[in-house]
């Protein structure tokens, strides 16, 4: 991962890092595994947005709301595309190629760092 985007926050640097797995062996696949691999972003993207939630309610994180949304709005986004992508291919590579990844960090850099900085507040003593 680009240390820009290291919250050193373990589990969360992990999520983040599979994704960027995932993320480059789409953006790089045949057409033929295209679609599979968009489901096992969408899939790994349920699961990492599922994760930071329930750490977020089991804290009681100030921020948690703004964050919800952004969750939300990022994985309907993703599944608009996907489904586009099962009639009009080239929406989901250009989906995936021009626009995805810049999501993907913003998120982290505006968002995520905001819980990461939150959790490390709660460890110091
Ligand atoms: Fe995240
Ligand atoms: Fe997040």
């Amino acid at each position: 991962m680009s240390t820009n985007l290291k919250l050193n926050i373990p589990e969360m640097d992990s999520k983040h890092d599979e994704f960027i797995e995932i993320f480059e062996s789409i953006r790089t696949c045949t057409d033929e595994n295209f679609m599979p691999l968009f489901e096992k972003m969408i899939a790994h993207t349920k699961e990492h947005f599922a994760f930071e939630e329930a750490i977020m309610r089991q804290q009681a994180f100030y921020g948690i709301q703004e964050h919800l949304d952004e969750h939300s709005a990022l994985l309907n986004e993703m599944i608009y595309f996907y489904e586009k992508a099962k009639r009009i291919p080239a929406f989901g590579r250009s989906y995936i190629n021009d626009y995805a990844y810049g999501k993907f960090e913003r998120h982290v850099i505006n968002i995520d760092s905001q819980l990461a900085m939150f959790l490390k507040g709660l460890t110091e003593t």
